[in-house]
């Protein structure tokens, strides 16, 4: 990997954030005006889970809404995937790009981007770093050294077993390069057959998921069992403390996953002694 670039707190892919325990449903957390006119936000906490060092929101606009003139923020990571309707975002020198379900924007180094208007039924998905930042608005673009990369929900994107797992495929969204090495952002899907799960085990990293279709379930250490659908989301720390089991999953089931730190190792081990019988996920 070529010099890594300073992000703000010092943190490297080598001496990554630590990420904490978060479970949030689909329907849980507060929804709240965004600094985005006529969009609303819901803080799925992680921005409590790393001690402000990366921020990851809920976006949505029921009736949509204009956008905004030219700005860019005092930020190192920012990452978009879109899961409704859909928002359409200039870069300097390019044409307007309509981003609708699936597709993904990604900057490092809070490059100058207008948002030009968001649909009804907008909603999307946003990661930044860190999670508190600045914005600066101009009448037009300036320059900058930033980079950009819009990707979309293309079959061919897709690439059976490019993962931790032979029985899914894995969509790489292409942050793991321009964050050298620090986030690695992808699409995990079923491959229409249902699944055994994962068994006990644990990462060199943290994760943090949205659940996109289908349904499973998962245990991380003694903690309940939590059901895993459409909309919920999840941080499962470092580590061997942070041990889990995805219990058996649908043939049309598929996460939104970010890895912190992007290389990583995984440690199948033996569940938790106090895990809970009788459930997915419990001691044999
Ligand atoms: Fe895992």
């Amino acid at each position: 990997m070529s010099e890594t670039r300073e992000w703000q707190g010092g943190w490297t892919a080598r001496e990554p954030i630590q990420l904490g325990h978060v479970s949030m449903p689909a329907d849980a957390g507060n929804w709240a005006p965004s600094a985005r006119a006529g969009v609303e936000s819901r803080d799925l906490g992680l921005i409590g889970a790393s001690d402000g060092a990366m921020s990851v929101a809920h976006l949505r606009s029921a009736d949509g809404a204009e956008g905004g003139g030219w700005q860019r923020h005092d930020l190192d990571f920012q990452f978009l995937y879109v899961t409704g309707g859909s928002v359409t975002i200039e870069q300097p020198g390019g044409d307007p790009v309509e981003l609708g379900e699936g597709a993904v924007v990604h900057r490092t180094g809070g490059g100058w981007h207008r948002e030009l208007s968001f649909s009804p039924g907008f909603e999307a998905y946003e990661i930044t770093s860190p999670a508190r930042f600045s914005t600066e608005t101009a009448e037009g673009p300036g320059e900058d050294d930033s980079r950009t990369e819009i990707s979309f929900d293309l079959p061919e994107a897709y690439e059976r077993g490019a993962g931790p797992r032979k029985f899914f495929d894995y969509r790489d969204l292409g942050t793991m390069e321009p964050t050298d090495g620090r986030v690695h952002i992808h699409v995990v899907k079923a491959t229409g057959e249902p699944g055994d799960g994962t068994g006990w085990h644990y990462h060199t990293m943290a994760q943090w998921f949205l659940i996109l279709s289908g349904d499973s379930h998962i245990r991380v250490e003694d903690g309940p069992n939590t059901p895993l659908l459409p909309g919920d989301t999840m941080c499962v720390g470092y580590g061997p403390g942070q041990r889990h089991n995805v219990a058996p999953f649908s043939g049309d089931y598929a996460v939104l996953e970010m890895c912190v730190p992007a290389i990583y190792e995984t440690t199948a081990t033996e569940p938790p002694e106090n895990a809970q019988p009788g459930l997915p996920g419990a001691r044999e």
